[in-house]
């Protein structure tokens, strides 16, 4: 029902908090270990001030951009998050369509648990998709050529998540796909073969290390795959240089929303300082602990060109599908646009570096 929805972006969230079970909201909702970088990613962007300049000229202004040679109404997409289906039966189609609502794009997870040729064709501006290392180079170049083939146009290969994060709220929780919920684009391919385990050997480094991927192996897919490559998950400034040396078409600085590495900086904090490294021409994208279009405009003001949002997607989806995700993105939007005629900016290209206080 369209009037039971929520009217404020907090309601979504604690809406969503309650009606998951005890296992989605440890899956969905929480982070690594103490959950100190996913508190560290929100926390960065509340101790931020905007200094607003007003009268400045701000009649037919708009939030567009152009990003990778492509037209973005909105400088945010839908960050790429496994498993749609556990909080809507129609999984990342409602997501994508919902987002093609607000004409935003979805950035599809290797995750995710529709078919990814079935959410193209359900949504045709969705044409970013996400992959992660497949374990060799030719599983990983195979899972690119299916994308391209489907029409995805953009691909992003998120490097932060080798393995899984010390997850204790799933652990407790619980914590388990139930049958009809599966990562169906992963399914061709074999399950990683792990040489056979020694007695006292590591398992992490023994079974695990040695199919993960190096910088030579990424240097050699950003040779191999016919189309633009962004690295997700980097927050050294280093590695942001490097992955411009290697032909990567931009980076997206992510901390994987506090999944993985607890202790992980900030993304707001290090975007900083890879924009100090890489400048201002090369494409830095992030995410991480954007709740709010306020949010938005301090990433933005920082240098970044565009920004993912996973969690209150997540919640918008849980509350009420692909209706939910369409209102929870025209609710950030809207704060967007607000923010943008307070602070006398009529652009995107307005929002400048001088007009955020960062209190770290
Ligand atoms: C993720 N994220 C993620 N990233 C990715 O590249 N591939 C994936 O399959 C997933 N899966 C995933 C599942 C869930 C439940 C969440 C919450 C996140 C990370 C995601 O793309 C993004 O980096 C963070 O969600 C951004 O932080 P916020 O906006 O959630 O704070």
């Amino acid at each position: 029902e369209p009037d039971q929805l929520p009217h404020i972006l907090p309601e979504y969230y604690t809406r969503a908090r309650d009606m998951m079970s005890l296992q989605n909201r440890a899956y969905f909702l929480a982070g690594a270990g103490d959950e100190a970088t996913l508190l560290a990613n929100e926390t960065a962007f509340s101790c931020a001030r905007i200094i607003p300049r007003p009268l400045r000229e701000t009649g037919g202004g708009s939030t567009q951009i152009s990003l990778l040679g492509q037209s973005h109404a909105t400088p945010f997409m839908v960050a790429p998050f496994a498993y749609h289906r556990l909080l809507d039966p129609l999984g990342e189609t409602a997501t994508a369509r919902g987002a093609q609502a607000q004409s935003i794009k979805t950035v599809v997870s290797a995750q995710s648990s529709v078919d990814l040729a079935q959410i193209r064709s359900a949504a045709a501006s969705c044409d970013w998709f996400q992959l992660y290392w497949m374990g060799s180079r030719e599983r990983t170049l195979e899972l690119a050529e299916i994308a391209l083939a489907a029409g995805y146009t953009v691909l992003v290969l998120t490097i932060d998540a080798p393995v899984q994060g010390v997850r204790d709220r799933e652990i407790e929780a619980g914590f388990q796909l139930p049958p009809d919920v599966r990562a169906v684009n992963l399914s061709a391919f074999p399950a990683t073969r792990f040489t056979p385990l020694i007695e006292g050997q590591s398992f992490v480094f023994d079974h695990i290390a040695h199919v993960l991927p190096n910088w030579r192996d990424v240097d050699w897919l950003m040779q191999s795959v016919a189309a633009p490559v962004l690295l997700k998950g980097i927050l050294h400034p280093d590695d942001a240089a490097r992955a411009a040396s290697v032909g990567a078409a931009g980076v997206i600085v992510s901390n994987h929303g506090g999944r993985v590495l607890d202790r992980a900086p900030a993304t707001l904090e290090m975007l900083l300082e890879v924009i100090k490294r890489v400048g201002s021409e090369y494409p830095v994208l992030m995410d991480g602990g954007i709740r709010r279009g306020v949010d938005i405009f301090i990433a933005l003001a920082l240098g970044a060109k565009a920004v993912l949002i996973g969690r209150p997607v997540v919640c918008g989806l849980c509350v009420a599908g692909e209706l939910g995700v369409s209102h929870v993105l025209r609710l950030l939007r809207d704060e967007l646009e607000i923010a943008m005629l307070l602070s006398g900016c009529a652009s995107i290209n307005d929002i400048h570096a001088d007009m955020v206080h960062l209190k770290l």
